[in-house]
C-alpha cells in the first residue's frame, strides 16, 4: 500500500494509535485447528464450565421466531427484574453488551483528554483500554507489595493519593481479574466516602456471585449514600452467558440517564434479554455453579501446593498461579490441548491464570502442568 494511502493514520484520534488491543482467551477451535488435535479444553476466560442453565437455554430459544424484530430497546422485563433483585428503581439501571459495555459508556459519559481515571496495577485490561481510546489520562497505582495488604491487591491508599483535581473517573475491581484479589467492605467504604464530589467511582463486580469472603461488600447496597457510586455487574460469569453479552450498571438515576443517553438504542439482544431474564430465576443452576466452582477452585489450589507452586489467593472462579515463566509454560500446554491465560500484558510474566474449570479438567490441568514443569 502506498504511503499516501496510510496517511489516514495521522487523522488518528489521540490515545487509539498507541492503544494494545484486548487480548482474549485463545478459542478451542483455534488451537484445535493450528495443532490438528481434538479434546482440547479451555481455561483461560473465567466461564463457567457448566454452561447456561436449562431455563436460560429455553428462554433463549423461545424468542428465536421473533428475531425479525427489534429488541426492545429499554429491556423493560430484564431491567425491571434486575431493579427488583437489587430493590432499587428501575431507573437506576444501565444494561450493557457485556459489562464491558457498560464500562465503556461509563468512560465516554464522565472522561475527555483533559480528565484523569484511577484504578490499580494489574486492574481489568478494559479500563486502560477505555480511558485511553478516550485520550483521557491513565493514572495507574502501585499494587500492595504484601507488606501492608494481599500482595497484587488494589492499595487503596496509594490510589487515593493520585486522586486530583482532573481526576473524574476511579475503577476498582472487587474481586480483581487477573490477581483474584478482593477489597474488604469498611476499606472500600471509607476509600468513596473520602472521594471528593468531583470524582465518580466504579466498583467493577463481574465475580460477585463466587465471592465467599468475610467482609466482602455488596456495593449495590451502597448507592443511596453515594450519588457518585456505580456497581457494575454481569451475566458472563456465574449465570454462564459470557456468549450472549449482558452486564449492567446500577447507579443514582441521574448517573443511569447520562449513561442510557450514550448507549446504544439496542444494544442487548433480545436472545440475551430472555435469556437473562430466565437466568435470574435459575436460583439452582447458579447455586451449583457457585458451589462447583468452590470444589473446583480447592481442587486446584490444593494441586499446585502438591506440585510447590505459589499462587494468589483468589475470589472469582479463576486463580493466578506462579510457573515462573509464564508464556513458556502456556506454549506447553497448548500442546497438551490446554488453554490457560499468560498474563505478561499484566506485568505478571511468572504468572498464569487458570479460570476453574470441571473436575475432569482441573485434573487435566494438574496432570499436564506436573508434566511440562518436570
Ligand atoms: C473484572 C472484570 N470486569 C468485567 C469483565 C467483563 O465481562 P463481560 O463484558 O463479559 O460482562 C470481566 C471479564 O472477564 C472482568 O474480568
Amino acid at each position: 500500500m502506498s504511503s499516501v494511502a496510510n496517511r489516514f493514520l495521522d487523522l488518528v484520534a489521540p490515545g487509539v494509535q498507541a492503544l494494545q488491543p484486548y487480548l482474549p482467551g485463545k478459542p478451542v477451535a483455534e488451537l484445535e485447528r493450528e495443532y490438528g488435535i481434538s479434546n482440547a479444553i479451555k481455561l483461560a476466560s473465567n466461564e463457567n464450565p457448566f454452561g447456561p442453565g436449562p431455563l436460560a437455554l429455553a428462554a433463549a430459544r423461545e424468542v428465536l421466531q421473533d428475531l425479525s424484530r427489534y429488541p426492545e430497546g429499554s429491556a423493560w422485563l430484564l431491567a425491571g427484574k434486575l431493579a427488583g433483585k437489587h430493590q432499587l428503581a428501575r431507573d437506576c439501571v444501565t444494561l450493557g453488551n457485556g459489562s464491558n459495555d457498560v464500562l465503556d459508556i461509563i468512560a465516554r459519559v464522565f472522561l475527555t483528554p483533559a480528565h484523569e481515571a484511577v484504578f490499580s496495577q494489574y486492574a481489568f485490561a478494559v479500563y486502560p483500554i477505555a480511558v485511553q481510546a478516550l485520550g483521557a489520562k491513565a493514572r495507574i497505582a502501585p499494587a500492595h507489595d504484601g507488606s501492608r495488604g494481599p500482595a497484587y491487591g488494589h492499595d487503596l491508599d496509594a490510589m487515593n493519593d493520585l486522586v486530583g483535581p482532573d481526576t473524574r473517573l476511579v475503577f476498582i475491581a472487587n474481586p480483581n481479574n487477573p490477581t483474584g484479589t478482593w477489597l474488604e467492605s469498611a476499606a472500600l467504604e471509607t476509600f468513596i466516602s473520602n472521594l471528593p464530589a468531583h470524582v465518580m467511582v466504579v466498583v467493577d463486580e463481574a465475580y460477585f456471585e463466587y465471592v465467599d469472603k468475610p467482609s466482602y461488600p455488596d456495593t449495590s447496597t451502597w448507592l443511596e449514600c453515594y450519588p457518585n457510586l456505580i456497581v457494575t455487574r454481569t451475566f458472563s460469569k456465574a449465570y454462564g452467558l459470557a456468549g450472549l453479552r449482558v452486564g449492567y450498571a446500577l447507579s443514582h438515576p441521574d448517573v443511569a440517564s447520562l449513561l442510557n443517553r450514550v448507549r446504544q438504542p439496542f444494544n442487548v439482544n433480545m436472545v440475551a434479554q430472555a435469556a437473562a431474564v430466565a437466568a435470574l430465576d435459575d436460583v439452582e443452576h447458579l447455586q451449583r455453579s457457585i458451589a462447583r466452582n468452590r470444589e473446583g477452585m480447592e481442587q486446584l489450589v490444593s494441586g499446585f501446593r502438591k506440585l510447590g507452586l505459589a499462587y494468589i489467593e483468589s475470589a472469582g472462579n479463576f486463580v493466578a498461579v506462579n510457573v515462573e515463566r509464564g508464556l513458556e509454560c502456556y506454549e506447553a500446554l497448548l500442546q497438551q490441548g490446554i488453554i490457560v491465560r499468560p498474563v505478561a500484558n499484566y506485568g505478571m510474566p511468572e504468572y498464569l491464570r487458570v479460570t476453574v474449570g470441571r473436575a475432569d479438567e482441573n485434573a487435566r490441568l494438574l496432570a499436564a502442568l506436573e508434566r511440562v514443569l518436570a
